[in-house]
């Protein structure tokens, strides 16, 4: 099996109102079929477009789900460290053991700590921190082997391995990035979830995503599908956000799941971000709670 290198070396056609100029078809990628539920289905969170609402469905959907009985670990893979600061960590970059350290263990054939040291608990939800001090194993990965031979792509998996069989879900919260971290999640997840804000650039941006997890699906992990796509702050009152999930229902529609969920916008997201809550805890009663409660629901329906 061969390595990858994180990029997609592709060309995208702009200026044509037109989402899919994929030759190759997507679906292989396709789970409209019910996905056979197992212990430690791990999601990976994706849009390499930054503000889709990634680190917010993942924080969201891991309380949604836990609060119908899961247990569920969420990964930060994001270097911003926006989710572990959800979490209440004020400074990312004063914890002793984040994901930094468990990746370099790993590429140096060393024993992982134990879960004890450094996962952090919310309630029923527990969170593998990251800080900033992740982004220099991005450049790590690419350079780098590891003692074991572990192919450099499959890091976050050994990682995962460890500690999968303690969790119904373990969701993975991705960078705005193709980069190497992306890749790892890619190569260590089940599936892959697909946040899109319903703007013209962000829905395009899901055709270079599509490439780059049929590369993954072909070179490093032939399991992976894509369980759907949610549409991420979308206001059912203009005109744009109504045209963008038409043409994104139309491209992908027959092949991929578009989630009749659809998460709409309110400024409490923000005010719950302040106080390190989920907006379902902050405001149960909010728009947006009741979406991503309703997301939880449509989401456990299709395992
Ligand atoms: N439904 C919503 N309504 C209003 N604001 C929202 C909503 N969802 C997310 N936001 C806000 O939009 C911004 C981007 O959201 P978020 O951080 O979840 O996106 P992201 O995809 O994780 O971003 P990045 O690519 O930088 O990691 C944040 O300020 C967040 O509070
Ligand atoms: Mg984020």
């Amino acid at each position: 099996m061969s390595d990858f290198d994180g990029q997609a070396h592709v060309s995208i056609i702009c200026g044509v109102k037109n989402l899919n100029t994929l030759e190759i078809t997507i679906s292989s990628l396709s789970n409209k079929e019910l996905f056979k539920l197992k212990k430690g289905k791990t999601i990976a969170i994706c849009n390499q477009k930054g503000g889709s609402a990634k680190t917010t469905t993942t924080f969201n959907l891991s309380f949604a789900l836990a609060e119908k009985g899961k247990k569920v670990l969420v990964i930060d893979a994001d270097p911003q460290g926006n989710l572990t600061m959800c979490f209440g960590v004020d400074t990312p970059e004063d914890l002793p053991i984040t994901l930094y350290h468990l990746i370099i263990a790993v590429m140096e054939d060393r024993k992982l700590p134990d879960k004890s040291e450094y996962i952090i608990s919310k309630g029923n939800i527990d969170l593998i921190p990251c800080s900033i001090e992740l982004s220099a194993v991005e450049g790590n990965l690419i350079n780098a082997t590891s003692k074991k031979s572990i192919l450099r792509s499959a890091i976050l998996r050994s990682v995962i391995d460890e500690i999968k069989a303690d969790y119904d879900y373990i969701i993975i919260d991705n960078m705005p990035s193709l980069g190497m971290l992306t890749i790892n999640a890619l190569t260590a997840c089940d599936s892959v979830l697909i946040t899109t804000t319903p703007e013209y650039l962000s829905a395009k941006g899901l055709e270079l995503l599509l490439r780059t997890i049929i590369r993954v699906k072909k070179k490093l992990n032939p399991k992976i599908v894509i369980d759907g796509i949610l549409l991420t702050m979308f206001k059912k009152r203009t005109i744009i956000s109504r045209e963008i999930a038409s043409l994104i229902k139309e491209t992908y529609g027959d092949t991929l799941r578009i989630y009749d969920s659809k998460i709409p916008s309110s400024v409490k997201v923000g005010e719950a971000n302040y106080y390190n809550k989920t907006i379902i805890e902050y405001k149960p009663d909010n728009k947006v709670a009741l979406a991503y409660k309703r997301f939880g629901e449509e989401y456990l329906s299709y395992e």
